[in-house]
């Protein structure tokens, strides 16, 4: 998919988003019994959307870790999403990304895929990446071979022993290690690179498989201030190219990145805008920013 039709999706969200406040049209559900095939090719964004949630809920043991959850991201957008502890951050991601069923709710990838008809990974392999908390490279490994590595994931043993990698899976390696600014330590062990290196790295990985959709857990939390700048300016330059998501606690940090910020409360969306209107929000206040 290119940069351009990634622009063009989020433009038409948002036009869309301006005609119907609140509620979103859910025109591709039913759209997608009549393509069940789709999983293996493109993502269908006609309708805008990349990422559609509705109405999901989630409970554990009697607790709604999940609550009636509406929420889309357009293609090629940044979106953050911020809130307290236990407001249900993670639990959505784990949802999306097939590791937590929902007890109701629709999640689709774009408006023909319908995600809670995969596994976990037949959703990692349909172009949803995700990065966890923790940084989890092979550390005895190099950066050279953490990437290489990062293209074997989805085949077989036998497959892996004879992959090698070819001039398209190169330049892509060569592409990624520019992007995460490891171009200059290809060979070091990933175990000596500093924590924030070990998270770009961790990140290139899932860039090696071309995610559609990249979903960042606190990808921040422990990196020093210039790291955190550096990240910073990556995920603007993925923007655009793939759609993220990124939970984080670090203000400044979403400051920096944030077109649109969805606050979670309780499991459900207790606002949503830019981060001006969300910190103004006398409810975010109450129950987030106030603290
Ligand atoms: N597998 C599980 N079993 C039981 N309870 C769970 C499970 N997963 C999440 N929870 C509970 O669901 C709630 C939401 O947790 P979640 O981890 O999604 O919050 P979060 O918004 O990511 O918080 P944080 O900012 O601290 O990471 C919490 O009360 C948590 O204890
Ligand atoms: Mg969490």
């Amino acid at each position: 998919m290119t940069p351009d039709l990634f622009e063009e999706g989020a433009r038409r969200v948002q036009a869309h988003q301006r005609e119907l406040p609140g509620k979103t049209a859910s025109g591709g559900r039913s759209a997608a019994f009549g393509h069940p095939a789709a999983a293996a090719g493109e993502v269908d964004v006609t309708h805008g959307r990349i990422l559609y949630l509705e109405d999901v809920s989630v409970s554990f043991d009697g607790f709604k870790a999940i609550n009636k959850l509406s929420l889309d991201v357009a293609p090629g957008e940044l979106r953050c999403i911020i809130g307290p502890n236990g407001a249900g951050k993670t639990t959505m991601m784990d949802i999306i990304t097939g590791k937590t069923r929902p007890d109701e709710g629709t999640v689709f990838f774009g408006s023909t895929i319908d995600l809670l008809r995969y596994t976990e990974a037949e959703i990692a392999g349909m172009g949803v990446g995700r990065k966890f908390q923790k940084p989890t490279v092979f550390e005895r490994l190099t950066v050279f071979e953490n990437l290489e590595l990062a293209l074997k994931t989805d085949k077989g043993v036998k497959a892996s022993m004879l992959f090698r990698l070819d001039s398209a899976n190169c330049d892509r390696l060569a592409d990624v290690l520019h992007t995460i600014a490891l171009a200059d330590s290809v060979t070091r062990m990933a175990g000596n690179l500093s924590h924030g290196q070990k998270q770009w790295l961790e990140i290139g990985m899932l860039l090696m498989q071309d995610p559609k959709l990249l979903l960042l857990d606190e990808p921040v939390a422990g990196m020093t201030d210039e790291e955190t700048e550096r990240t910073a300016e990556l995920f603007l330059e993925l923007k655009g190219r793939h759609s993220l998501m990124v939970v984080e606690h670090d203000m400044s940090f979403i400051k920096r990145i944030s077109e649109i910020v969805t606050v979670l409360h309780e499991g459900s969306v207790l606002a949503q805008g830019t981060l001006e209107q969300v910190q103004n929000d006398e409810r975010v206040i109450e129950v987030y920013l106030g603290r």
